[in-house]
């Protein structure tokens, strides 16, 4: 006979996922930051080998990260899953065999900086190809949506439905890195040996000299951009969904954080590669280049390029561009910041002797 739950406690299950986690037996990081992903303490990892750990950053289960390690001359066990994967390789370097059942394998080789897009529910295997030093990667996956939506792990993880639609040994250059340059700012491609060295395009609208590449890659429904704020100059505040994660790829900053009203008390997180930001629904978020050199980011984004959910392209943004911006509206223009966010960031910049390249505040748009 079914046991019956006796107290609601006991019938409600809180996150499919966290159980998942549990299960996996590695670690499960919360909050809005992380310092350092590269040197994050994993756990062992028995169902694929290696070391692994998960997050769950900026109080959602939407996006999570799962952050994997392979011992040198080692490998994982190969795996497919119903959700979508965007690896970016932290350090090291290796390959990835991916293929869909009855097709041959296509191997594509990686190092740090590499990202590289999985096909939904393909096959795929990672190998450390070093005889010495141990890989590093993250995955940046809808794993926690769509462990909570079905909530059966045989489902995710051992489903016999192929979407040869979105990927197919048939089509020709997959993996090859030359993708289409499609418009401003958006990129599509499957795979990009290195993203810190992708050829962004200008962001005015952002900031002074912010520059930014949009990437949708291999039919996944996760959106992605490579951030640029140049030597000398910051990113403006905006805020939007919790989901979005940002991870620091390329120089020296730091991150403001905090909610509508509150800069006074707002936090700020130093960070450098590879250092994580996720913040929560409506945390306000600006990024500051304290370095030599371009302070570049990769994010995961709240939604999709390509694939959309049927409205247009984020309309708040789009109807808040046309108007000055509010104080507190989806982006905070230089203008209309709190001052001591600027006084703060130019007293960081003399610290580290580096001249600020923004214009007069009156003189500034975005
Ligand atoms: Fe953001």
């Amino acid at each position: 006979m079914v046991k019956q739950p006796q107290t609601f406690d006991a019938w409600y299950v809180k996150s499919s996922y966290q159980d998942f986690v549990k299960q996996e037996g590695v670690p499960l990081y919360e909050g809005s930051a992380l310092e350092d992903l590269a040197a994050l303490p994993l756990g062992d990892w028995e169902r694929r080998g290696g070391k692994a750990a998960y997050t769950r950053l900026g109080e959602q289960e939407i996006y999570n990260l799962q952050l994997v390690e392979i011992p040198p001359k080692a490998e994982l066990k190969p795996e497919r899953h119903m959700y979508d994967a965007v690896m970016y390789v932290m350090n090291g370097r290796g390959a990835t065999a991916v293929w869909q059942p009855g097709e041959p394998k296509q191997t594509i080789e990686w190092e740090e900086g590499s990202l590289l897009a999985i096909p939904l529910n393909a096959w795929h295997q990672e190998f450390n190809s070093s005889g010495s030093e141990p890989c590093r990667m993250l995955f940046g996956t809808n794993m926690a949506q769509v462990i909570n939506l079905y909530r059966n792990l045989d489902f995710v993880f051992n489903n016999e439905f192929c979407f040869r639609d979105r990927y197919s040994f048939e089509m020709q250059d997959y993996f090859s890195g030359k993708g289409k340059h499609w418009n401003l700012r958006l990129y599509e491609t499957n795979f990009i040996p290195d993203i810190r060295r992708l050829t962004l395009d200008p962001y005015p609208e952002r900031g002074n000299r912010t520059s930014i590449m949009r990437l949708a890659m291999s039919n996944t429904s996760i959106g992605m951009h490579v951030m640029s704020a140049s030597e000398g100059t910051y990113v403006t505040a905006h805020r939007h969904d919790a989901r979005a994660h940002v991870i620091v790829i390329e120089g020296q900053g730091y991150e403001l954080l905090f909610m509508p009203g509150e800069e006074k008390s707002r936090r700020k997180v130093r960070t450098s590669p590879y250092a994580v930001v996720a913040p929560r629904t409506n945390e306000f978020h600006q990024h500051f280049n304290t370095g030599k050199g371009d302070y570049k980011m990769l994010a995961f984004r709240g939604s999709g390029l390509r694939y959309g959910s049927g409205r247009n392209y984020n309309p708040a943004l789009t109807a808040q561009d046309k108007d000055p911006y509010s104080k507190y509206g989806f982006k905070i223009a230089y203008a209309r910041e709190d001052p001591s966010i600027r006084e703060d960031y130019y007293r960081e910049l003399a610290k580290n002797n580096i001249p600020h390249r923004l214009e007069p505040v009156e003189q500034s748009g975005g």
